[in-house]
Formats: C-alpha cells, sequence, structure tokens
C-alpha cells in the first residue's frame, strides 16, 4: 500500500486527529437524520481512536453551500445521533478553523471527540486553497481521511490538508470500501451483473464504459435507459432524456455486443402525461408511447424478466432508481427490484444516495445485502478505475 493504513499509526495517546468524515447525512424538516449509515460507519474508526486516547476531531461537509453558512446545513443536528451511537457526549464547534476551533479543541480531554462546523462554509474549501488547507493542518498531529463517499473530491479539507500533514492514514472503513470495490472489479463470482439506473447517463457514462467488458448482463433503468431506447430508434415521447448522449448510448450498446455484455433495457413500461403523485397511468410497450407520454417507471413483465436475470447471477452491482420512485405510484418498479435485489442468492452490493433512499423507502433492512457502501459518486468513479484524489493524498 503506498498509504498507511489506520492501525499502523503510532503512539496516539493525547494526539489531536483530524478524521475527514462523510457526515452528510440526510435530514428531515425538522433536521433529524434519516438515514445514519454514514454514521454508523464511521464508528469503528473514532472508537479504534479513542480507545488509543487520541482527541478525535471530526471535519465534514453537508450540502453545497456556498462558502457560506446556512442553517440548514449546519452540522449541529448530527452532535445527538452520533452522541447516542457512540454512547459518549460528542462536543460541537461552531467554527471548523480560526480561534474558535483551536480554542475548542485545546480544551478537549483524552478519548473525546469533537464535530468542527460545515467545511463548505469556509472560503476555499471546494478550490481546494492552500490557506484553508494549512488552518485545517494547523489544528492537529495526525490527518485520518474516512471520506470515502467524498474522495473523489480535491478539496481543502481532502486532498490539500492530507498533501501538508506527514502523519496520515486511511481510515477503516474507506480501506473496506476500496477493497470489496476492487475485489468486485476483479474477481465478481460470475455472472456478473450490473444494474445501472437514474436519470442521467453523463455520470455514469465511464463506469459503464469500464465494466460492460467485465459484466455479463447489465440492467439499465431510469431516465438513462430512454436514452438507450432513443438510440435504439423507439419514439419515447416526452420522456426525459439526454440529447448528446444518444451517440454515447449507441457505442455504448456497440462495446456490449463486441464484448458479449447482455443489455437489458425495459420493454413494458409506465407512462403518465406528466411526473405527478398518484396521476392516471398506463403500462405499455415500449412501441406504443404516444407523443404526450413520459415514461416513469419500469412495467411488471419486463421485470418478471429481470427478476430472473437477478436470480440467476452470482455478483450483482446496482446504483440508481429505475422510476421516479420519489412520487407514487413510481415507485413500484424500484421496489420491486430493490426487493429481489435484497432476497437474491448473490453477492449484491448497493450504492449512492439515490439508491439507499429508495430501499429505505422500500421498507428493506440494508442487512439484507451483502454490501452496502456509503458513497455514490466516488464509488463510481472508483469503479471506473478512476485515481481517487483524496487517496492520492495520502500517499508517502
Ligand atoms: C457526498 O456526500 O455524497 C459526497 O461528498 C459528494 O458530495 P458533493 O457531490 O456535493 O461533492
Amino acid at each position: 500500500m503506498p498509504y498507511k493504513l489506520l492501525k499502523e499509526l503510532t503512539d496516539l495517546e493525547g494526539k489531536r486527529v483530524l478524521v475527514r468524515a462523510d457526515l452528510d447525512v440526510p435530514l428531515n424538516d425538522n433536521l433529524q437524520v434519516t438515514n445514519d449509515i454514514r454514521l454508523k460507519e464511521l464508528l469503528p474508526t473514532v472508537e479504534y481512536l479513542t480507545n488509543k486516547g487520541a482527541k478525535v476531531i471530526l471535519l465534514g461537509h453537508k450540502g453545497r453551500p456556498r462558502e457560506e453558512r446556512v442553517f440548514e446545513l449546519s452540522l449541529k443536528p448530527i452532535i445527538q445521533p452520533l452522541s447516542n451511537l457512540l454512547n459518549k457526549d460528542v462536543l460541537y464547534s461552531k467554527n471548523c478553523i480560526g480561534i474558535v476551533a483551536k480554542q475548542n479543541i485545546n480544551s478537549m480531554a483524552n478519548g473525546e471527540v469533537l464535530v468542527l462546523e460545515n467545511t463548505r462554509f469556509e472560503k476555499g474549501e471546494t478550490s481546494n486553497s492552500e490557506k484553508l488547507s494549512g488552518e485545517f493542518a494547523d489544528l492537529a498531529d495526525i490527518y485520518v481521511n474516512e471520506a470515502f463517499a467524498t474522495s473523489h473530491r480535491a478539496h481543502a479539507s481532502t486532498y490539500g490538508v492530507a498533501t501538508i500533514m506527514k502523519n496520515k492514514a486511511i481510515g477503516l472503513n474507506f480501506q473496506k470500501e476500496t477493497e470489496v470495490l476492487s475485489t468486485i472489479m476483479q474477481n465478481a463470482k460470475k455472472p456478473f451483473l450490473i444494474i445501472i439506473a437514474g436519470s442521467k447517463i453523463s455520470t455514469k457514462i465511464g463506469v459503464l464504459e469500464h465494466l460492460i467488458p467485465k459484466a455479463d448482463q447489465i440492467i439499465i433503468g431510469g431516465a438513462m435507459a430512454n436514452t438507450f431506447l432513443k438510440a435504439k430508434n423507439y419514439n419515447i415521447g416526452n420522456s426525459m432524456y439526454e440529447h448528446n448522449c444518444v451517440d454515447m448510448a449507441r457505442e455504448i450498446l456497440t462495446t456490449a455486443g463486441v464484448t458479449g455484455c447482455r443489455v437489458q433495457l425495459p420493454h413494458g413500461v409506465t407512462v403518465a402525461d406528466e411526473l405527478k403523485e398518484f396521476i392516471a397511468t398506463r403500462s405499455v410497450s415500449i412501441n406504443k408511447i404516444k407523443s404526450s407520454d413520459m415514461i416513469l417507471d419500469i412495467g411488471n413483465r419486463t421485470l418478471d424478466v429481470w427478476q430472473k436475470v437477478i436470480n440467476e447471477a452470482g455478483t450483482i452491482l446496482w446504483n440508481g432508481p429505475i422510476g421516479a420512485f420519489e412520487k407514487k405510484p413510481f415507485d413500484e418498479g424500484t421496489t420491486f427490484l430493490a426487493k429481489a435485489i435484497a432476497e437474491s442468492p448473490a453477492y449484491t452490493v448497493i450504492g449512492g444516495g439515490d439508491t439507499l433512499a429508495a430501499v429505505q423507502n422500500a421498507k428493506i433492512d440494508i442487512k439484507k445485502f451483502s454490501y452496502v457502501s456509503t458513497a455514490g459518486g466516488a464509488m463510481l468513479e472508483f469503479l471506473e478505475g478512476k485515481k481517487l484524489p483524496a487517496l492520492e493524498a495520502l500517499e508517502n
């Protein structure tokens, strides 16, 4: 490994350890955490460090504020849930740099945990400014990156600070994520099925190109599938698709033909005149779509076919909902698919904020999946074979 693992850090007693964490967890309107998987996956690293007597300073972002304070994007709402999970009081600092942060850190006892406020409130975080990176580095003796979900961003708290600090390591969850995903890419049990869906091909094109040669079957769903249907000259009516990705979709279909990967596109879909909750819907075959129709979910007969493919798979990688699941009844296809994957005997890996929200919406216990990644975009970039900037910055 070109970088240090957490357990290779020595002499932790009394040391200030700055842990970049994935603290961007979904909140409801009352600012209550609605999905705590990222916090749960952070616990082993935090507990390892506190058990060694380190002072754990958590650094993280929430949302995309533009270098200014936004009340709803404060990290304060995670303090209580994190305290409950750790079974100890977690401290909070209303600034992540400067005198306030330093005072809070100076008054920490060994084994305590402090959360610093949203890094993206600060000027220079997303532009990876040297000044801000230096200010973060000034806060601690050791840096640990446990934010796999943000590792595709070269920001001051994920990249700049790590290039400055000498004593640094990769966190336990970050390590586990890279190991599991590497195994999938190199040794997936066959047949290897990839299910890629969601609204945009443009964000998933790389992963499709990279994984199609390794996959036996690929299911494409969601609005992404519409672009593929368009590439196959179907009339998709008023459905959402990416005009400038039609040629790319055509190329992917050609590559899949060459590598022998079977591409499963919907042949029956649920359509409506608009995306609205409980609006009248029709189930139609994809060659019977009217110009006013919007494809908003996958039809039952297609799902039956996909269920068979899922049942026969040795490994399944799933990212992205296959319908407009936020609005009923367009959640039905995604719920059906999520249940089929959860019940399948295959090794199942899922990831992405929307995918996890869809699983939660379907009321499926995430323990039913073999592996749940804390990341979305970073998972895709890693699977694409791209070098993650945060990992690069940890190299000695
Ligand atoms: C996340 O929280 O999922 C990642 O950090 C990505 O967030 P971003 O796309 O706003 O950088």
